[in-house]
């Protein structure tokens, strides 16, 4: 790993910066290089690869946006022994606390970011003599992203499409189901969602989405802070409903009554906020059920029962 490491970033100094340890999914280690302190993660999984290239696509995008702070992502690189390492910048971070409000607001700033690059191509359009744009991030119409993004280990489908329902209905529980199928041949789960899908269209009613730009894994140990104020890492990014960001917020805790308040001062809850919220939830639950085993069944049977009610 150290040899890759050199080579690739093309440092002489590589020196561990005493901090290790990992998250749910791979281990970390920041260390001293030439070009300043870097954070690695390595995953020795045959899908490392590209659930890295994910996460640096998705902070490369998130970083775009210059709305809330992200680890400046520098490199996926292949290990000569199988799986991956992701380098990017190190952050001295803690505990979200002081500045969980901020996060409140500035989350709210990325998920209307792209709304707000398309009110401006609105006007530009209209505007005699509008000049050039010199912006490397483009207005979104459609809900999807250009990587496949991964939540946990497991990639998520992100094949652009023109409806949210249909996108989530079919590249984010449908990949699940499937899964389940595969794994236990759950009955109840199958007929259940089955009633579930007819269901769905009703739970939005008039409710017109524009793609919101979405960490899109967005738990309580993905979120802290620095010096500076909040910091977001380890994203699964892609265009999608911003109420789908708040689901997985709302299930292992973290984030206090003050970001709640903060971020809807910006984009308030739309009607039928609460039984859609458990639906983005269901996702969470079936892709940990998907990870971690049955603990998290009784959860996904739970909320589609309730939903289909
Ligand atoms: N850029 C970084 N700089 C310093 N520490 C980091 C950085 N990114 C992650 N960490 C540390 O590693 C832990 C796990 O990181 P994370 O990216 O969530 O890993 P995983 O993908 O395994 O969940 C974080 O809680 C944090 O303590
Ligand atoms: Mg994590």
């Amino acid at each position: 790993m150290e040899a890759a490491l050199r080579r690739e970033l093309g440092t002489s100094v590589l020196r561990p910066a005493g901090h290790s340890g990992g998250g749910c999914i791979s281990h970390g280690e920041s260390f001293h290089t030439d070009h300043g302190k870097v954070y690695v993660k390595c995953n020795a999984k045959a899908e490392a690869r590209r659930m890295f290239d994910g996460e640096m696509a998705s902070l490369t995008t998130i970083l775009q946006t210059q709305t809330v702070k992200v680890p400046k992502p520098i490199k996926v690189i292949d290990l000569p022994e199988g799986g991956a390492l992701f380098v990017m910048e190190h952050l001295d971070m803690r505990s979200l606390n002081r500045h969980a409000e901020k996060l409140g607001i500035q989350l709210a700033d990325l998920h209307l970011h792209n709304q707000k690059l398309g009110e401006k191509l609105k006007k530009d359009a209209n505007a005699i003599g509008k000049s050039e744009d010199q912006m490397d991030i483009h207005f979104v119409e459609e809900f999807g992203f250009n990587s496949v993004t991964c939540c946990g280990y497991l990639p998520q489908v992100n094949d652009w499409q023109q409806d949210w329902v249909n996108f989530f209905t079919r590249q984010r529980i449908q990949p699940q189901m499937d899964l389940i199928e595969k794994n236990s041949g759950d009955r109840e789960a199958r007929e259940l969602w089955a009633q579930l899908q007819l269901k769905i269209p009703s739970l939005f009613g008039e409710l017109k989405i524009v793609p919101a730009l979405l960490h899109g894994d967005l738990w309580g140990g993905n979120v802290a802070e620095d010096d500076s104020g909040p910091v977001i890492f380890d994203p699964a990014s892609f265009y999608g409903h911003s109420e789908y960001e708040l689901a997985i917020a709302g299930m292992f805790g973290g984030f206090s009554g003050s970001f709640y308040s903060a971020y809807h001062s910006k984009i308030p809850k739309a009607a039928g906020f609460d039984k859609r919220l458990k639906l983005y939830q269901l996702f969470h639950y079936m892709n940990h059920w998907n990870h971690f085993g049955g603990g998290y069944r009784g959860s996904s049977i739970n909320i589609m029962k309730n939903l289909v009610k």
